[in-house]
């Protein structure tokens, strides 16, 4: 069979959106159909599948589990760190979902209540979110690099109910006890849980705060199972809080029908992945990837999702993801540039990637970042497959851009995450609001209305919704990523343009970093910027001004500064490096040029602002970074 032509299918998606996600709706399960495929007369965003209800976890696990695919895995989970692998059959992972939900139910949690996951990569982390979904309950997942101070504000945002954690997370060299930083994070907030539930790992047992912890395998063993409840298509499914600009994260909802609806699609369209293959995405549940392409897309499409504890080197070595892809049959593997620039570092030749059977393999996307050509031709090489970058966000919940593989074959273009996922419609606005010609860098943006998936507000912040996305360019979403699109209709994707480092391909506001900074009673200034970084992509470097007759030596401030990132925003910053500085260079505004500093810093080249009184301070801050290595040596 050939496929459908990609641009018949995107213009379709563009020109009668409705019929097209209409279509799309089919396969999904509905116990009520909607009234309105998009209700325009919505605020403040088009709402998808108004009228309708559904539940997203019968149709990721029940109609499977029902439907003939009962004894096919579901869930494989891997994980070198515990020498473990354990698989979950569709029917096995129903059941502990359904009796998970029991025992959330039994803790008083039911339709709309939020609950806050703060787990590692474990099945328990995916039954958790899955058993949410069963009741109609709103969760909210917390990537378990984060520290206490992060978790406490996204417990007063949300208000959970229950709380659901474990005793450790493992790294590479260190087991991280998740218990006191989940203690912590409960006496710093000011909503209480009622409960938290802890999974008890064979590690490490966490100790009790007795009357508010419960164990998870006492609770299992006396729970009854819990059916599915049906919601709105338009209710929330999950809440999963993104950095902003400043150190306020803001809550993405992401709703429950336009999300089973989109995700669906997107397996078969743009991963060409049929129900019953086997699909990875090497990510962490904590973020966006790891809620769409772990647990809910490969599950709603039927497929055998795998759940890797590990990393991509260290555990044991940069052979780590072809003896997965080998082992469990993988046919399309999801992971960000930066764990593929972390093998290639380890091992350039790709003897490791030779050594094992990856002939199953059919492609390899990308994203979180923007993905270097050396990296996506190095991986191309080793296992001949194609490389495809693609460029999605938190807040779309699926790829923007990419080169959908579910249609006829078209070029893949290196340095682009391809041409518009159907459903998209972006355009380049400078900044006068015009649209900018083919070629020309501006801001990237999407035409409303959004397709179904993207999120359609904030959490208790709507307002901000507006602001942040809706406002600047009325009409349009603004992503806040800086690109252009070519005379083809491919989209390159340069930076962001507000103040967001990308760490590894998770995001990290400076504005959250430089309030740390500006905490420390000897400093009076402070800035963070993002530098080029060979592994990570970026890493952040704060630049302190101290104030006259500061108590601790600069060496003393660096390192205390440097330790209360680790303590109050988690070691995933990676913030390891600072310098003190007489003065930061601004506007005459007061506007730090935080864009000049990273040029000098990265070594690229760059004009003096005009804005600037006295040139002589890039000398000063040229001088104070190399004495930390910048510009550093780069491939
Ligand atoms: N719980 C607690 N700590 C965590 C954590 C977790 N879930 N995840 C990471 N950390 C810690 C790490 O131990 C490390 O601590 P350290 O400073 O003591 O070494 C720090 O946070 C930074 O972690 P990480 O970003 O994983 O860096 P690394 O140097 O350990 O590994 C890579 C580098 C490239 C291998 C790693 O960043 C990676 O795998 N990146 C892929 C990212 C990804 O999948 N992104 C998803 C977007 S698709
Ligand atoms: P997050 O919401 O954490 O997934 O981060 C989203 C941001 O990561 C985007 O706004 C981009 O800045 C960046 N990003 C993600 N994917 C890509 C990509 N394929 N190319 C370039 N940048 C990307």
């Amino acid at each position: 069979m050939t496929n459908a032509p990609f641009t018949s299918t995107y213009r379709r998606s563009l020109d009668q959106p409705e019929e097209f996600w209409a279509e799309a709706a089919r396969d999904i399960d509905w116990i009520k159909p909607w009234d309105t495929v998009l209700d325009r007369s919505a605020t403040p965003v088009a709402r998808w599948f108004a009228g309708g209800e559904l539940n997203t976890c019968y149709n990721a696990l029940d109609r499977h589990a029902d439907g003939g695919r009962g004894d096919q895995a579901a869930l494989i989970y891997d994980s070198p760190v515990t020498d473990t692998v354990e698989t979950f059959t569709y029917s096995e992972l129903r059941d502990q979902v359904a009796t998970f939900a029991g025992v959330l139910s039994s803790r008083g949690v039911g339709y709309g209540d939020r609950v806050i996951i703060y787990m590692p990569m474990i099945p328990q982390t995916v039954i958790a979110m899955l058993a949410c979904a069963r009741l109609g309950a709103v969760h909210s997942v917390v990537f378990g690099g984060f520290a206490s101070r992060e978790l406490a504000t996204r417990i007063d945002d949300c208000g959970p109910k229950v709380i659901v954690s474990a005793s450790c997370g493992i790294e590479v060299s260190r087991v991280i006890e998740y218990k006191p930083l989940l203690d912590a994070a409960i006496e710093l907030a000011e909503h209480k849980p009622d409960y938290c539930i802890i999974y008890q790992r064979d590690m490490l047992t966490a100790d009790m705060q007795p009357g508010r912890d419960v164990d998870w395998q006492e609770e299992m063993a006396q729970a009854a199972p819990h059916d599915c409840v049906p919601v709105a298509a338009t209710d929330p499914l999950y809440i999963l809080y993104t950095s902003g600009t400043t150190g306020e994260p803001k809550g993405i909802i992401r709703d429950n029908g336009g999300h089973a609806v989109a995700l669906k699609w997107t397996m078969a369209n743009i991963y060409d992945v049929r129900p019953g293959e086997v699909y990875w995405a090497a990510s962490d549940v904590g973020w966006v990837v790891g809620h769409s392409y772990i647990v809910y897309a490969p599950l709603l499409h039927g497929c055998t999702t795998v759940l890797y504890e590990g990393k991509p080197v260290g555990t044991p070595d940069a052979g780590a993801f072809w003896r997965v892809i080998a082992e469990h049959g993988v046919v399309t593997m999801f992971t960000a540039p930066t764990a593929i620039r972390a093998i290639r570092q380890q091992d350039p030749e790709g003897e490791l990637a030779n050594a094992y059977d990856l002939s199953k393999l059919r492609a390899l996307f990308l994203a979180g970042e923007r993905c270097d050509t050396n990296t996506l031709n190095w991986a191309g090489e080793q296992l001949d497959v194609p490389v495809i970058d693609h460029w999605w966000q938190t807040e779309t919940g699926w790829a923007i851009a990419a080169t959908c593989l579910g249609f006829e074959k078209t070029p893949i273009i290196p340095g682009s995450p391809g041409r518009p996922a159907p459903g998209w419609m972006p355009s380049v606005i400078r900044s006068d609001g015009t649209e900018a010609p083919h070629g020309e860098i501006g801001a990237l943006c999407m035409k409303l209305p959004l397709p179904p998936g993207a999120l359609p507000n904030l959490w208790n912040a709507e307002e901000r919704f507006v602001t942040t996305y809706l406002s600047r360019y009325p009409g349009f979403y603004e992503s806040a990523d800086a690109g252009y699109i070519d005379e083809q209709g491919y989209i390159f994707v340069m930076a962001r343009t507000d103040d967001i480092i990308n760490v590894a391909g998770h995001r990290l506001s400076n504005g959250a970093v430089e309030e740390v900074l500006a905490a420390h009673p000897d400093v009076a200034e402070c800035a963070v910027v993002g530098v080029a970084d060979a592994l990570k992509g970026q890493l952040p470097v704060g630049l302190l001004v101290l104030k006259v007759g500061a108590e601790r030596t600069n060496h003393e401030v660096v390192s205390d500064v440097i330790a209360a990132v680790r303590h109050e925003i988690g070691p995933v910053a990676a913030f390891k490096a600072a310098i003190v500085v007489d003065r930061l260079p601004k506007t005459r505004s007061g506007k730090i040029l935080r864009a000049t500093i990273v040029r000098i810093a990265d070594g690229e080249p760059w004009k003096m602002p005009a804005t600037v009184d006295d040139p002589a301070i890039f000398d000063e801050i040229a001088e104070a970074l190399a004495t930390i290595g910048y510009p550093a040596i780069r491939e």
